[in-house]
């Protein structure tokens, strides 16, 4: 059952630290290899592709977002990332040296089924990220790697989302050391890093009473707004993603740079901007124009939730509140920094009374177009 939680959206939040375990379980070898021979596609197939598609739907979909970060960046492959349910209504470019990565934790979502079968009818390979041992989508793929993140219950996914990157980067480390990559060492460094990440998420799931605290302060606010850069991006939109859909509260993600162009005019007087800062060692760069974005948005009036590194001090003359989280690579942080996201929608949504496992107008398997 909910094994002491008051929901099962909270037991799934707890579990990802052995969810993430047991997705990596088998597939890092000893010598910094990934092993992934279940996957059913030859090396000679991975070796021929030249361009990756990703699709799935709602945080499906934003686990390929954060996937297309790393798999271009440590392969070279073009990597194109679009929603199921506009992908199967068009007329993408794929042949047979095309990858499509289908990732569905159900593995029955309609578009998703409807776009894979779309990409076989033009050769395409087909991939399946799946939480669902012999559901539709896996069955109809060339292959498919499972993640195990064990059932999910609550309509909201949480668990899935961490182990679907996790997945995804699998393939891409996987596809850069079997062509030989640019990025040999850091490549190994993040196989290395990669282990660490359940203890990583374990110890942000310590921290989360003041998370807790203040939701119920945020649950009679009209908007929140999400910001993040790189990785952050996604990250922004499955923070607002869970919101709207637990809290039933407007909310939207933006990449940071993109305020000026328009959303930051919705920013006034005590609106929450909830904000995931990059490490501050290694992509410098990116983690000041993100300093630079809570600035702004402060200085408009907005309350600023601060996600960022343990002793990134730059951060804390903007914030309002600071949510630590462990020091990580950047292609690495969605997996933390998205915890606190997910403890935020379940507890603001409790306090504005809202069934958090069962939110109204959705259910658990989207089976119709
Ligand atoms: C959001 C959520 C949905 C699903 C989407 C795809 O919390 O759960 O957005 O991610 O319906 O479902 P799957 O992954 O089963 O294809």
């Amino acid at each position: 059952e909910k094994g002491g939680y008051d929901y099962f959206m909270l037991k799934e939040i707890a579990e990802q630290p052995q969810a993430i375990a047991d997705t990596l379980r088998g597939r890092l070898t000893e010598h910094g290899e990934i092993s992934l021979d279940e996957v059913r596609l030859s090396d000679q197939d991975l070796r021929d592709i030249d361009k990756i598609f990703v699709i799935g739907c709602g945080t499906s979909y934003n686990a390929g977002l954060v996937g297309k970060y790393a798999i271009e960046h440590w392969t070279r492959i073009p990597v194109e990332v679009e929603l199921a349910s506009e992908f199967r209504y068009r007329d993408p470019v794929l042949d047979r040296s095309t990858l499509v990565i289908a990732i569905s934790q159900s593995g029955e979502t309609m578009d998703t089924i409807m776009a894979l079968r779309h990409a076989k009818e033009q050769k395409a390979r087909v991939l399946a990220v799946c939480n669902t041992n012999g559901s539709t989508i896996p069955r109809e793929s060339d292959g498919v790697l499972y993640t195990h993140a064990g059932p999910e219950i609550a309509v909201a996914s949480t668990k899935a989302f961490v182990t679907q990157i996790i997945a995804v980067y699998l393939v891409g480390l996987h596809l850069a050391q079997i062509r030989g990559i640019k990025y040999s060492d850091e490549v190994a460094a993040i196989v290395d890093q990669l282990k660490a990440t359940p203890d990583a998420v374990a110890e942000v799931l310590t921290t989360m009473e003041p998370v807790r605290k203040l939701a119920r302060d945020l649950s009679g606010s009209q908007q929140v707004l999400f910001l993040g850069r790189h990785v952050g991006f996604p990250v922004a939109l499955e923070g607002a993603l869970k919101l709207k859909e637990l809290a039933y509260m407007h909310a939207e993600g933006f990449a940071a740079g993109e305020l000026k162009h328009g959303p930051i005019s919705l920013i006034d007087d005590g609106v929450p901007v909830v904000i995931t800062v990059p490490s501050p060692r290694g992509r410098s760069l990116l983690h000041d124009k993100i300093v630079s974005n809570i600035q702004e948005v402060r200085a408009r009036g907005a309350r600023t939730i601060v996600i960022a590194e343990e002793g990134d001090h730059a951060v804390e003359p903007y914030a309002d509140h600071i949510i630590r989280v462990p020091r990580t690579t950047t292609l690495l942080a969605p997996l933390t920094t998205v915890v606190p996201l997910q403890v935020l929608a379940c507890e603001i949504a409790a306090a504005r009374g809202n069934d958090v496992d069962q939110p109204r107008n959705l259910a658990k398997s989207v089976t119709v177009e």
